[in-house]
């Protein structure tokens, strides 16, 4: 650690830290726009412009690394006059388009205007144009306009640095000195929407997300992408009832500042729910009811099935895109209550991956998932059993006896209910009873179709691949009388007097602690899970002030059994 002065105020930052990084920490706000914390040090944009004592010339804070007892004056009226400067040179080649430019409201150069820059404009000339690089897609999610470039090469470097593919390049010079891809290349990684996100202008913005919604008008709840079990930590930003877009929460455990394309586009899916009221079908055909009579009718299925066959008629499905508790109620019920069995399955999935900060500097530092949903481990902690040889479900699909009642807690549980022959196996129990937000071919031939909400509609907790339980929390209130798959399973066990309607996801997670391996000892309390996670990096300091990151502490699960299972 080394004393660093700043403005008056003395403050210990970490060996490796910058002058900005040191500024931030005494609480003196430095504007800056190519400074990143996970990209290498430029100093190319000269507006985060210090006095250092014992260096003659003023100095760009980013590029100058602390030492012990170094006194820094930020707030001189040499610094600031400098900044003044950067700032004017900014602005007269900015087209200043803030009402039609969808950045604006978390734009870097408009919020350092009000902050650092003159009050009025000295210049009243055209502003540059770029006819043929505005408004140009540059790739399958990034959209180009180089009148709004500052040239901060935040964007080269993120291609560089974090997704290794480096597809971004300066072309031509001087005045005329713009960004764009290598000989025309698209910018198409796994993760170029995060180019976007780095730059700090309008210059790059994301396709999908573009003139959907002001970004003042935009709620925020923290979330946990489902798209696969590295879990990262997003934010759900939502208006209306609507989802317009995922963000990435910074986690330097996790995701970092990063988030995948796969995952970020799935925030559109949120929005899609086919069924608004329980169906029932039946020889009479389909109809639609309310959920007294849809949780009856599951409730006489399963005393007739237990009445006739015993024991054992009854099998439950999970999903690993059920929460911890939500799982656990399903096992609770069908296997302890109703003594049946309670199983889960999960599909590989492509390969995802996010850059780790742990790993920062190698191409090959990527924290990976292995499963196409986000709460395998947890699921299991919570006592879902792994289909494998001998399990019910296998025995179902190699044509085996069939249960008398088959309960899919999530109807889109794995790829394979797209196959005819897939769905027909599971058809094979007498009463099929489904969990479904939107319609596919195994909604299509339940008996019983139970309307739930989607991960925006609900809270609870995931355990992703390095075993850290992380919660995420309801963003949008469901439609009116969509519930939430917690909230079906604690009406369906009460006709049991398995468990509370009262229950919520936090004393259900309270009462996890209890039983459930690893989560002895977590709190659910915001208080002491939404913080920043042990520091990783000079920069953390940083970071704790760009986000809230939300993380528990690992969790240990002991280890799978051998032979592991069929997924
Ligand atoms: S496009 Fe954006 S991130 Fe890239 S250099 Fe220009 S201003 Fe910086
Ligand atoms: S790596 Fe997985 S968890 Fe992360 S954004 Fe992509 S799909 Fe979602
Ligand atoms: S932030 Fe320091 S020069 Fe750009």
């Amino acid at each position: 650690m080394a004393k660093v002065t700043v403005d008056g105020r003395t403050v210990e930052v970490p060996d490796g830290s910058n002058a900005l990084e040191a500024c931030r920490a005494a609480g003196v706000d430095v504007p800056h726009f190519c400074y990143h914390p996970r990209l290498s040090v430029v100093g190319q944009c000269r507006m985060c412009m210090v006095e250092v004592e014992g260096m003659p010339k003023i100095q760009a804070s980013c590029t100058v690394p602390i030492r012990d007892g170094m006194v820094i004056h930020a707030s001189s009226e040499k610094a600031l006059a400098a900044r003044n400067a950067t700032m004017e040179f900014l602005l007269i080649n900015h087209p200043l388009d803030c009402p039609i430019c969808d950045q604006a409201g978390e734009c870097k150069l408009q919020d350092n205007a009000f902050a650092a820059g003159l009050p009025v404009s000295r210049t009243s000339e055209p502003r540059r144009q770029f006819p043929g690089y505005d408004r140009t897609d540059i790739g399958p999610h990034v959209v180009a306009d180089m009148t709004r470039c500052i040239q901060c090469t935040r964007c080269i470097r993120f291609c560089q640095e974090i997704a290794g593919t480096g597809e971004l390049t300066f072309i031509e010079r001087g005045g005329h000195t713009i960004v764009w891809t290598h000989e025309g290349r698209a910018l198409d990684n796994e993760w170029s929407a995060c180019a976007a996100d780095v730059c700090p202008v309008g210059a790059l913005t994301v396709k999908e997300f573009r003139f959907r919604k002001r970004v003042w008008w935009l709620e925020k709840a923290s979330s946990v992408c489902d798209g696969c079990d590295v879990g990262c930590n997003v934010s759900i930003e939502h208006r209306d009832r609507v989802v317009h877009r995922y963000l990435p929460r910074v986690n330097p455990e996790v995701n970092d500042f990063w988030i995948c394309d796969y995952g970020r586009f799935r925030a559109e899916g949120l929005n899609g729910q086919d069924f608004l009221r329980p169906v029932l079908r039946g020889a009479s055909g389909e109809r639609e009811t309310n959920w007294g009579e849809a949780l009856d009718s599951v409730k006489g299925a399963v005393d007739a099935a237990l009445a006739e066959a015993g024991e054992g008629s009854v099998l439950a499905l999970g999903s690993a895109r059920l929460s911890t508790e939500e799982s656990w109620l399903l096992a609770r019920l069908f296997g302890e209550t109703l003594k049946g069995r309670a199983e889960l399955t999960v599909d590989d999935g492509e390969l995802r991956r996010i850059r780790n900060p742990k790993a920062r500097g190698s191409f090959e530092g990527f924290l990976k998932g292995r499963e196409a949903a986000p709460n395998s481990r947890g699921a299991e902690a919570a006592g879902l059993v792994r289909a494998g040889k001998d399990s019910a479900l296998e025995k179902l699909l190699a044509g085996g006896p069939a249960p008398r009642v088959l309960y899919v807690a999530d109807a889109a549980f794995t790829y394979r209910v797209k196959d005819p022959e897939y769905v027909a196996a599971l058809r094979r129990a007498p009463v099929l009873v489904v969990h479904a937000r939107t319609r596919n071919a195994l909604t299509d031939v339940a008996d019983v179709v139970l309307p739930v909400a989607s991960l925006a509609g609900k809270e609870g907790t995931f355990v992703n691949v390095q075993g850290r339980v992380q919660r995420f929390d309801v963003a949008i209130v469901p439609p009116p009388v969509v519930r939430t798959d917690l909230e079906v399973l604690l009406h369906l066990g009460r006709r049991w007097g398995a468990f509370d309607t009262r229950w919520t996801a936090r004393d259900i997670f309270e009462r996890m602690r209890g039983s459930v391996d690893g989560y002895a000892g977590l709190e659910w309390d915001a208080e002491s899970i939404v913080g920043a996670p042990p520091s990783v990096s000079p920069a953390a300091a940083y970071d704790s002030l760009l986000a809230e990151p939300l993380s528990l502490p690992e969790l240990v699960l002991p280890a799978a059994p051998a032979g592991g299972g069929a997924k």
